[in-house]
């Protein structure tokens, strides 16, 4: 199979705060237009300008609200609110035209924020991504692990003007969301390649670029 007739696929990348999957996303975008294919980058919550505004609603909360803004099942509504929007007007498009889409987050996100950390089910979650998204999942996710250490060293680098309404949130409820992505790992091996994100960014590209292999063939 030549290059060009490489079909477009849906990568996602997923893990904890400060795993550095944005710089991820963009080395593999990078990999992959060198090799001539078509690739669209794109982010949860968020990529199309709807998805866009619930985001700063989620990332910002509510002025004058000095509680949560929303109960866990609203916030969850929200999340598969803005990928409805995302995978209708941004992602099947650009898998139709044949092009590869790497998401920043997506799905498991939710699975593990609002599921392991916030306390929905995961049928729960799983409905509304079928209600909203029609259950358009990835061919592949990609988990970035990092130890806590390495976490926090990314973030306080990252985060210098504070931290967000939900990555603010406390170490236990980060733990939940640290061992629910790794529990999805184990359960759909197929589904997801685990990545170890502790060395430097080349370091952690060329992982993505093995688990990669296959679609890549
Ligand atoms: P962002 O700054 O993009 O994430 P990162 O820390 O990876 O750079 O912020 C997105 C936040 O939204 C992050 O804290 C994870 C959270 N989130 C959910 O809780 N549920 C979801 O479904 C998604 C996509 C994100």
């Amino acid at each position: 199979m030549t290059q060009a007739t490489i079909q477009g696929r849906f990568i996602a990348l997923e893990g904890g705060e400060g795993a550095g999957k944005s710089t991820q996303a963009r080395l593999l975008a990078d990999a992959l237009r060198a090799r001539g294919l078509g690739v669209v980058v794109t982010r949860e919550p968020g990529g199309t300008p709807g998805a866009e505004a619930i985001r700063s609603l989620l990332l910002q909360g509510v002025d004058g609200d000095d509680g949560e803004s929303w109960n866990p099942r609203a916030e969850a509504l929200l999340f598969a609110a803005a990928r409805s929007d995302h995978v209708h007007r941004l992602i099947r498009p650009a898998l139709a035209r044949g092009e590869w889409v790497i998401c920043d987050r997506y799905l498991d996100s939710s699975r593990a924020y609002q599921g392991g950390g916030g306390g929905l089910s995961d049928v729960d979650i799983g409905l509304l991504h079928r209600i909203g998204s029609e259950g358009l999942l990835p061919d592949l996710t990609l988990l970035v692990e990092v130890v806590p250490e390495v976490a926090i060293e990314r973030l306080a680098l990252r985060d210098v003007d504070g931290t967000d309404r939900i990555g603010g949130r406390d170490g236990a409820y980060h733990a939940r969301v640290a061992s629910a992505f790794r529990a999805f790992a184990q359960a759909e091996p197929a589904r997801f390649a685990r990545i170890d994100g502790n060395g430097d960014p080349q370091e952690t590209h060329a992982l993505v670029l093995a688990a990669l292999g296959p679609l890549l063939a």
